[in-house]
């Protein structure tokens, strides 16, 4: 169904209200971090007296001035709050300032003065590699013996991928606005995927119990996972200054601090070596994936875990071998990032099958095809996943037909050999995605639903919005389930004294786990509301009773199925069953079912279901400048039965968009010193309006419905993302052909004109020596 998402107009008209917008009384002070300049130093000595005695300025905090723990990491407790003696990355928090005004903590901030003895930093992954400090174990998935196996293989290609980091460039930066109430009590506005964890972690460094801080989200100006856990700084250091002070702070970051002190998407290096046969058909893999895990553990082994069991892609590997490591180096802690390490992973397999068909002179899209998990066999993954409901086969015949790919194939051959300097590209990419938390039990999601005696809804539940439409989709499911308009619910903030314990707005299941919650609380009560009505209208003719199993409510109309004259509007039943004594507000709470998965021995079924979709692109590339234009691009997208199509189309766009600039345009910099380079839209290039393809068809797979999620619908908040890498792929087909697709040529993400530029120069001058070598 087309609902317009719930804010539309107001983001338009620009009614929506952010942390930054909250209206707070003439006590509101402006927080401000003060942060290390260095990658890895010593702490020396902090100087805060001559900031502390500036006038308009109220408190300025170090590590001594924490009341609970100085201590804040998610999953692994390896992150301070604020640096005591030793920093690890550019960006690191040493001071807090509250202060009247932003000039006045500005001012504050250079009066700060902190000495440092600087120590060896590591930066790369190259280098991280060679010290070999990891942040976890080293992680193992496999089958069968692929080192056997390649050995006999009748042939092989080794290699590497190199992928870079990603800003997430979320429009509306880290903020947070604390409140103080009474006693100990404080109330976060957070800009926060995660409200539950924001709360504990403010708590635990405040020194309170949880039951004293609440914190709600209303919306985030963008999210893309770069809120799930590292909105928890801005809340914790505003709550800190928040406590000391007695007043509201609020911490918006600038754009540049934001960009200089938050993890991005991971870095990854990843080895492999492949065997196949004569036709393409992958015999046996072996992978070795390295992530640059920044200077804390943050969410690292969650994104390694999930880049191994997207190692895979869409293909059956009979024996196969994936490890995994995370590295520590002196960066801002690298996070979650839409995919979370799904692209990187799959980045990879999706570059072994281009080599194989360059090496084999085949189509790629062929070859891939051939090693599409099968129906009824060959249908295991790496990880004993049995691949259910595949729609690879289904896809990949629509998209070839609607693209009209093959043809096209052979007019980009005919352009290539008549054209010199420009030069086309086209490739076709296939994705499956697993949609789970693969760490299981942050499965479940709760919900509290409240019907007033008027007959409006208020709805509450623990997942956050972030642009992606799941308040619109969670009233729209939860108008279908009760039978009444959307006019007369609302969707509330999301307040964690509302519903507690949530997990984060993440791994694409925001929909999937709050929406069944929320049909769970509506299903108690309409046994509840059913139950009451046909008691009253049975009452009214007891001769011929009134059974609850035929009253239905739809339409905003309560009524017997079998005996339509009896009805009655909803807003009146409402009152009716208060003055019943009849409770209207019931929470709601869902575990994903039926997944179960051994981290250790890394098989199980660590996915409820998977997504899929396809993508065919086309480039054109100016071979004289490195400058690519992306003609067309198709995607046929698998969202199950669309619970809002207008929002999962526009998901699948954007997901695209954004994998596009991961894979071209969007270089992360870092100097030699560990600064970052690019830390504004000027030298920091997000795609913009003239890089989406002149010719986009976007389309959703119709009429196949996914039993396995609420209303028959299907996550589609990260999988899309990974169809950026047939356009990326296209690029590297386009370099390809100046060497008429004899060498292979040098590529990773991104690929920006200045590689693709590169790239092209050394096939040149690979074909100038293999021309200048004398025929025999
Ligand atoms: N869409 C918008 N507009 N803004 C966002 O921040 N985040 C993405 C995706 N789509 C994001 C978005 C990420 S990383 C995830 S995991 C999902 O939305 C989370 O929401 P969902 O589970 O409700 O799909
Ligand atoms: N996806 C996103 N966030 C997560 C996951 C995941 O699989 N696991 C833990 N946090
Ligand atoms: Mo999304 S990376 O799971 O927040």
């Amino acid at each position: 169904m087309n609902f317009p998402h719930d804010s539309a107009v107001r983001h338009v008209s620009g009614e929506s209200v952010y942390v930054d917008d909250i209206l707070v009384n003439s006590q509101l002070l402006i927080g401000r971090v003060v942060y290390s300049k260095h990658a890895h130093a010593e702490i020396k000595s902090v100087d805060i007296e001559a900031a502390k005695n500036l006038k308009g300025v109220h408190a300025v905090l170090t590590y001594k001035d924490i009341p609970g723990q100085n201590q804040m990491g998610p999953v692994i407790h390896d992150e301070v709050c604020l640096a005591a003696d030793l920093v690890e990355c550019v960006g690191q928090a040493i001071v807090l300032i509250a202060a009247e005004t932003e000039e006045i903590a500005i001012e504050a901030e250079r009066l700060v003065k902190i000495e440092f003895t600087p120590l060896d930093a590591v930066l790369d992954i190259r280098t991280a590699i060679s010290k070999n400090m990891l942040l976890g174990p080293v992680r193992t998935m496999q089958r069968g013996d692929a080192e056997a196996v390649l050995k006999s293989a009748p042939y092989t290609i080794t290699g590497e991928l190199e992928t870079g980091a990603q800003e997430h460039w979320y429009l509306e930066t880290q903020t947070c606005l604390c409140i103080p109430g009474e006693q100990q009590e404080i109330t976060a506005y957070s800009s926060t995927q995660h409200p539950s964890e924001t709360q504990a972690i403010i708590a635990e460094v405040l020194g309170i119990s949880k039951n004293e801080v609440v914190v709600e989200t209303r919306r985030m100006g963008g999210a893309f996972g770069g809120k799930e856990t590292q909105a928890n700084w801005t809340a914790a250091w505003s709550a800190l200054l928040c406590q000391a002070t007695k007043r509201p702070v609020k911490i918006r970051l600038f754009r540049d601090d934001d960009q200089i002190m938050t993890g991005k998407r991971h870095p990854f290096l990843i080895n492999y070596e492949v065997g196949f046969n004569a036709e393409g058909q992958i015999l046996a893999m072996k992978v070795s994936q390295h992530s640059n895990g920044g200077c804390a553990t943050d969410l690292s082994l969650a994104i390694l875990e999930r880049a191994m069991l997207h190692a895979d892609n869409c293909y059956f590997i009979p024996d196969i071998h994936v490890t995994g490591k995370a590295h520590k180096t002196n960066l801002p802690s690298n996070t979650a990032f839409r995919g979370f390490g799904g692209p990187q992973g799959i980045a990879a397999m999706e570059t072994i099958i281009d080599r194989i068909a360059r090496d084999l002179k085949k189509d790629a899209a062929e070859i891939r095809r051939i090693n599409f998990y099968g129906i009824d066999s060959n249908n295991v993954t790496h990880y004993g996943q049995t691949v259910e409901l595949n729609r690879l086969p289904v896809l990949y015949d629509k998209i070839m037909q609607s693209s009209d790919y093959f043809n096209r194939r052979k007019l980009i051959n005919k352009f290539n050999s008549e054209n010199e300097f420009f030069k086309k590209g086209i490739a076709f990419t296939p994705v499956k995605f697993g949609i789970s938390f693969t760490t299981s039990f942050l499965n479940q999601a709760g919900a509290l639903v409240n019907i007033y005696k008027d007959g409006t809804i208020l709805v509450n539940h623990g997942g956050t919005e972030m642009g992606q439409g799941l308040n619109t989709k969670i009233l729209q499911i939860a108008s279908a389930e009760l039978g009444v308009s959307h006019s007369k619910i609302k969707v509330n903030a999301t307040n964690t004294s509302k519903v507690p314990n949530t997990s984060a707005t993440a791994a694409s299941a925001g929909t999937d786990l709050n929406g069944m919650a929320v049909k769970n609380a509506i299903d108690i009560l309409k046994g509840r509301i059913t139950e009451l009505i046909a008691d009253e209208f049975t009452r009214h003719s007891p001769a011929e009773p009134s059974l609850k199993a035929n009253i239905r409510i739809e339409n905003d109309l309560i009524y017997d199925a079998e005996n339509p004259g009896r009805k009655m509007p909803f807003d009146e039943a409402m009152n009716l069953c208060h003055f019943n004594q009849i409770s209207l507000s019931s929470t709601g709470f869902y575990r994903t079912p039926d997944i179960s998965w051994d981290k250790q021995a890394g098989w199980g079924k660590p996915f409820n279901y998977f997504a899929f979709g396809v993508c065919v692109s086309e480039v054109l590339v100016d071979t004289l400048t490195g400058f690519y234009k992306i003609l067309r691009t198709d995607i046929l997208h698998d969202a199950g039965d669309p619970i809002n199509h207008g929002i999962d189309k526009g998901q699948v766009e954007g997901a695209y968009i954004q994998g596009l600039g991961w894979c071209t345009t969007e270089e992360v910099k870092w100097n030699e010193k560990g600064h970052l380079l690019n830390h504004s839209p000027d030298t920091y290039k997000i795609p913009s309006i003239q890089d989406i393809p002149e010719d986009f068809r976007v389309e959703l797979l119709e009429g196949i419905p996914n039993p396995n999620a609420v209303r028959k619908s299907k996550a589609v908040g990260e999988p899309p993302f990974m169809h950026a890498f047939a356009t990326w792929l296209a690029i590297k087909d386009a370099i390809s052909a100046v060497g008429n697709h004899r060498f292979e040529p040098q590529f990773k993400i991104p690929a920006t004109n200045e590689l693709v530029l590169l790239s092209i120069e050394q096939i040149r001058s690979k074909m100038k020596q293999s021309v200048e070598i004398p025929v025999q």
